[in-house]
């Protein structure tokens, strides 16, 4: 196989340039852990739980090889046709993509050797039924590699939110922000629970933080993942006719933390864990 001699890529080409930005930054400190600690084996059949626009399914791909069969399960349709366009332009053709949700994912028993989520296991809406679905579709002696954030993530910022809801005596409010945190972030012990009562063995927990640090709180609630990925949930936790007044002040006590400490630092703590069918 040495069709790379003879493949040219014009790199004036914006097709080219456009598949150049591989991932989400925040999605890339998550997979570089998982990318990792995947078991690199020759015609495996892997597959990505909630694979968005590729990352790291199309990564996979590419280190597995074209003998690799790499499947992508997501019910977000305007992610997944990125994900085939970049694939197009990156000459990747061993995937396949389910627009679907992994609650019931349609393969046949003991089919997968890997089976990896990126965040997104966490993100299903039920992740016992999700497990149960791996072990079904997973070969004996398979591996589930997982990464999700955990309770401590955005504990600067959810610490002054907290606050600011408290002071205002909207404890409605604050009851919905910690039931929020709860079903978004499960605990370690709460995954490693779930995935033995799925009859999994876990085999390695590697757990990790990162941060991530922007010039102050407007910066913040202002930059563009923040807000594609979280603003709307937080602003839904406060009453309609509030929520000028709250984010007012967030933003202003973000801003006021922020130049006290010279910078605002988001800690984002994670989990990848790493497991086997064993039986
Ligand atoms: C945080 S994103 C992670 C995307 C990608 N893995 C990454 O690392 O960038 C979570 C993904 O899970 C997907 N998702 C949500 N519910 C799902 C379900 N029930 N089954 C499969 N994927 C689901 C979302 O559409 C989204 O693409």
């Amino acid at each position: 196989m040495k069709n790379y001699l003879h493949q040219k890529y014009d790199l004036s080409d914006p097709k080219i340039v456009s598949a150049f930005d591989e991932m989400p930054l925040w999605s890339s400190y998550f997979g570089a852990v998982l990318l990792d600690t995947v078991i690199y084996k020759n015609k495996a059949r892997i597959l990505d739980i909630g694979c968005g626009a590729g990352y790291p399914m199309l990564e996979l791909a590419q280190r597995f090889g074209a003998d690799s069969e790499v499947t992508g399960i997501d019910p977000w349709k305007a992610a997944t046709a990125r994900l085939k366009a970049k694939a197009k332009i990156m000459g990747v053709n061993n995937i396949r993509i389910i627009n679907g949700v992994a609650e019931n994912i349609p393969t046949e028993d003991n089919y997968f050797d890997l089976i990896v989520s990126n965040n997104g296991l966490n993100n299903c809406s039920d992740q016992m039924k999700v497990l149960s679905e791996c072990y079904r579709t997973m070969k004996k002696d398979g591996q589930l590699v997982f990464t999700v954030n955990l309770p401590g993530s955005m504990k600067e910022f959810y610490s002054l939110f907290r606050q600011i809801l408290t002071d205002q005596k909207l404890n409605d409010s604050a009851a919905k922000m910690e039931l929020h945190i709860k079903e978004k972030r499960k605990t370690l012990q709460e995954n490693l629970r779930q995935v033995r009562k799925n009859r999994f063995t876990v085999k390695r927990i590697i757990e990790q933080s990162f941060y991530m640090k922007y010039l102050n709180g407007t910066a913040f609630l202002n930059h563009y993942f923040i807000k594609i990925a979280f603003l709307d949930s937080w602003v839904k936790i406060v009453p309609q006719n509030k929520r000028g007044m709250i984010f007012k002040l967030l933003e202003e006590k973000l801003n006021q933390y922020s130049q006290s400490k010279g910078e605002l630092r988001i800690t984002i703590p994670f989990v990848c864990i790493d497991c086997r069918k064993s039986g």
